[in-house]
């Protein structure tokens, strides 16, 4: 049997647990996967492809990843406001590795090495930056430029 005081503080730990829980899964966002539409010049998505709902109410992803079965690796399509946006190349520049996203950083697995939103290093064992791709915006189109 537990005094009042112990089941208080238990009730509290749960609630504080199951807030810090349901905060966690709420920013957790999974990776969105948009397969793009080739054209003249590029790859091109929606910007619809960034919104999502939740109850009804939109939200706006941070980031899509672009594939094509053309495409040797995806593209990181970072979404720097509505009509910004920055791409680049998920292949890692130490060996080729294919880099995994994870909101506005990009990882790989093979041997540790980070990338900004801008394809900068944060952490080695990669020197360079990542390949980044010109991006145009019209109306609702987001066009990739791959040249
Ligand atoms: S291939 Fe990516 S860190 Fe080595």
């Amino acid at each position: 049997m537990i005094n009042r005081r112990e089941f208080v503080s238990r009730a509290c730990m749960a609630c504080l647990g199951g807030g810090l829980i349901s905060a966690m899964l709420s920013s957790c966002q999974a990776t969105h996967y948009v397969g793009g539409v080739l054209e003249q010049g590029g790859i091109a998505v929606s910007k619809s492809d960034f919104t999502y709902y939740k109850k009804d109410k939109p939200f706006t992803r941070a980031f899509i990843v672009v594939e094509h079965d053309k495409l040797e690796y995806p593209i990181y399509l970072y979404r720097q406001s509505d009509n910004e946006y920055s791409a680049l190349w998920m292949k890692c520049t130490h060996q080729g590795s294919e880099l995994q996203a994870s909101g506005d950083h990009l990882y790989c697995s093979s041997h540790g090495s980070e990338f900004d939103k801008n394809g900068a290093v944060i952490t080695g064992p990669a020197e360079q930056s990542l390949r980044s791709f010109p991006v145009s915006v019209v109306d609702d189109k987001i066009l990739i430029r791959l040249a």
